[in-house]
């Protein structure tokens, strides 16, 4: 009896235990497909049938809601092997990114089985064969980008059926005879189809021979074509995907560092609020008040350079006064904000706040370093950053030597979403901006962005008289339940900072003529033209490396943090794992070490 009830016990917890570790079947079909990727590089080591969830796998994005794979995005990975069929029973992929690899074997026929696919980036592998038939059922398909490979045969015609495909590349392959004119097939141009063996058709302005009346003997679409023998281009795409791959691995052991540091600065900066140094200011007539202890200069020297401040040091003026650019004597250099509005109350409490704001670090935030009251203005201190305001930068700046090209407005997102993810989920209490723009992105010497002003307006602005004391700039990135109620949450940030990915892709101001002139704002415009499949019209034209896979991905996170119901958004962590887990790619490390060698 007793040893039956022990063996129930036992049993129990077994099962239960094995419930609840038990891998999602997302999980399963991902481990399948990594048996036979071969990855030497070990980059797949953390994809482990221990885990529940596959959701934090390296390249893996899955939807916030139910936690299915939507997304896998492993380019630049020196993975060999083929791709399994298995991949199809991930039924709500939307995206596979496994471009510029050293996949052989063919594109597998049950990849119609994806049939939420949006994008498909097979491009630079080694992937033979012919292109599948059936991926004209990919109804979502969007983008298709196969170059670069050594597909052969004939183009099926059914991609003709492929009505949103805004984005075709078939490019540098073996494809042979005539292009099918039909459909979606017929928009695209000869740089779809260059670098093939012999195609022909309007789209390459090249007339058949058919039409001349000699007899059609035009090669089958099928995908089990003998093999193409490899090329010897291979020992070369070898070379340089190693050098690829040293790349990636510096910028990861940097990541890495970075993070390290990171922690321990926090710990640190944590110990620091505690101990935050009150310097009042012998004279009655100021009170100052340094944060993270590490001003070296007395109160003395500082109001008065302070008090020395006038027109000729102005750099800018916002929503709550004055910014002046101070110089001390030693060169350090900070910017003074002159409040020229505050709200009602003590000015206890506000140094309070103000306090809490001043113990915060992070790379991706602009430092507060202290507080002077005067008898006659409120001022703040802040770092000063030597480039100034991303607003500045993408509408004003007109030196052509440093424009922002894509990659540096790709870093630009991801630092000022690490900033704002900081903001919201690792600080206590937690900080809701209110009031993310492009002018409270400040840039460094290395373009490097640090969110400013973060929970100022909270401490200027009454929270009744909200709306009619809206900062005219910020008009444009407030979310729409924010102008109904005035209650600023995460979701609303997430919603501006939605806006502010629109900015850094189209290169126009939220409130630009060319949407308000058609009564829609960005996200309204952006909406319309991707439902007109331009994609590539969004694009501002300054960005000639924008590619199209990361364009989509941002646009694609863009729509999802202006969503107009706040409970559909991402938080800002999900966010910030969008953009690192899709846009890294090892031309952002390059990017970092050109720059770091320039400077
Ligand atoms: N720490 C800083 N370093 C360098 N320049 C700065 C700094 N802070 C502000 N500026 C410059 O001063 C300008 C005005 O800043 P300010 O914050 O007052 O206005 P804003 O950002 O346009 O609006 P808001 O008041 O809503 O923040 C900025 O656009 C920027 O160019
Ligand atoms: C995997 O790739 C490495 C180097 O790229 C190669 O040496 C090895 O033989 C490959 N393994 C298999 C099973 O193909
Ligand atoms: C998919 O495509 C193939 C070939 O084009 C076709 O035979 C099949 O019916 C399609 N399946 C679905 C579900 O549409
Ligand atoms: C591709 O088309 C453009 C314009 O249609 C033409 O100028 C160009 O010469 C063509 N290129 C090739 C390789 O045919
Ligand atoms: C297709 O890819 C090739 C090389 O991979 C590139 O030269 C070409 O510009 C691309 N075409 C389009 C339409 O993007
Ligand atoms: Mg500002």
């Amino acid at each position: 009896m007793k040893m039956g009830a022990l063996a129930l016990v036992f049993l129990a917890t077994t099962l239960l235990s094995e419930i609840s570790l038990a891998l999602s079947p997302d999980g399963v079909a991902l481990l399948e497909v990594k048996t036979s990727l071969n990855d030497s590089k070990n980059f797949l080591s953390n994809w482990r049938d221990s885990d529940e969830s596959p959701c934090l796998w390296t390249g893996i994005s899955c939807s916030p809601k139910d936690q299915r794979v939507i997304s896998i995005n492993l380019p630049y990975m020196q993975l060999g092997g083929t791709i399994s069929p298995s991949i199809c029973k991930l039924s709500r992929l939307q995206r596979l990114a496994l471009h510029q690899n050293s996949l052989h074997g063919y594109i597998p026929n049950e990849i119609a089985k994806c049939s939420e696919l949006r994008a498909l980036y097979l491009r630079s592998n080694y992937l033979q064969g012919g292109i599948p038939s059936n991926i004209g059922n990919l109804s979502l398909l969007n983008i298709l980008d196969l170059s670069s490979n050594t597909l052969k045969g004939a183009i099926p015609s059914s991609l003709g059926r492929l009505t949103r495909l805004s984005h075709l590349n078939l490019s540098t392959n073996f494809l042979s005879g005539e292009i099918p004119d039909v459909g979606v097939l017929s928009k695209f141009g000869n740089k779809s189809f260059i670098g093939n063996l012999d195609l022909c058709g309007q789209q390459v302005e090249k007339p058949c021979r058919t039409s001349l009346g000699f007899p059609a003997v035009l090669p089958h679409a099928a995908s089990d074509e003998a093999s193409v023998p490899k090329h010897s281009s291979h020992y070369m795409k070898g070379l340089i995907i190693g050098a690829m791959c040293a790349l990636s691995f510096a910028f990861i052991m940097l990541f890495g560092f970075l993070w390290i540091w990171l922690l321990s600065k926090k710990e640190r900066a944590v110990k620091r609020y505690t101990e935050v140094k009150k310097q009042v200011h012998q004279e009655p007539r100021a009170k100052l008040i340094t944060f993270h202890g590490d001003l070296p200069y007395t109160s003395c020297e500082l109001v008065e350079k302070i008090e020395s401040l006038d027109e000729e040091d102005i750099v800018g003026a916002g929503g709550f006064g004055t910014v002046y650019r101070m110089v001390m004597n030693d060169c350090g250099t900070f910017a003074v904000k002159k409040i020229d509005r505050t709200r009602e109350g003590s000015d206890q409490v506000f140094e309070r706040e103000l306090e809490i704001l001043g113990s915060i670090k992070h790379i991706n935030l602009v430092n507060l370093r202290g507080y002077c009251r005067l008898p006659t203005a409120k001022l703040l201190i802040y770092d000063y950053l030597a480039m100034g305001s991303l607003d500045y930068f993408l509408h004003d700046y007109m030196a052509e030597d440093r424009k922002l090209n894509w990659i540096a407005r790709l870093r630009i997102a991801i630092g000022s979403a690490r900033g704002l993810a900081y903001l919201h989920h690792d600080c206590c209490p937690k900080i809701v901006h209110r009031d993310i723009k492009s002018s409270n992105i400040l840039l460094d010497e290395n373009l490097e962005p640090h969110v400013s002003d973060f929970g100022l307006a909270k401490l200027l602005v009454d929270e009744d008289a909200h709306v009619t004391t809206v900062v005219a700039g910020t008009f444009g990135y407030l979310a729409p339940e924010y102008l109904q109620s005035g209650r600023a949450t995460e979701k609303s940030d997430v919603y501006s900072f939605g806006v502010l990915l629109l900015e850094l892709v189209t290169g126009k101001r939220p409130t630009d003529p060319s949407f308000v002139k058609r009564g829609l704002n960005v996200v309204g415009w952006m909406n319309t033209l991707l439902r007109e499949n331009r994609l590539e019209d969004v694009v501002d034209k300054r960005c000639r490396d924008a590619e199209v896979d990361t364009v989509e991905v941002i646009v694609e996170i863009a729509a999802r943090c202006t969503d107009a119901n706040p409970d559909e958004r991402p938080s800002m962590q999900q966010v910030l794992q969008f953009l690192e887990q899709e846009v890294m790619s090892p031309c952002l490390s390059e990017f970092y070490e050109s720059h770091s060698d320039k400077s």
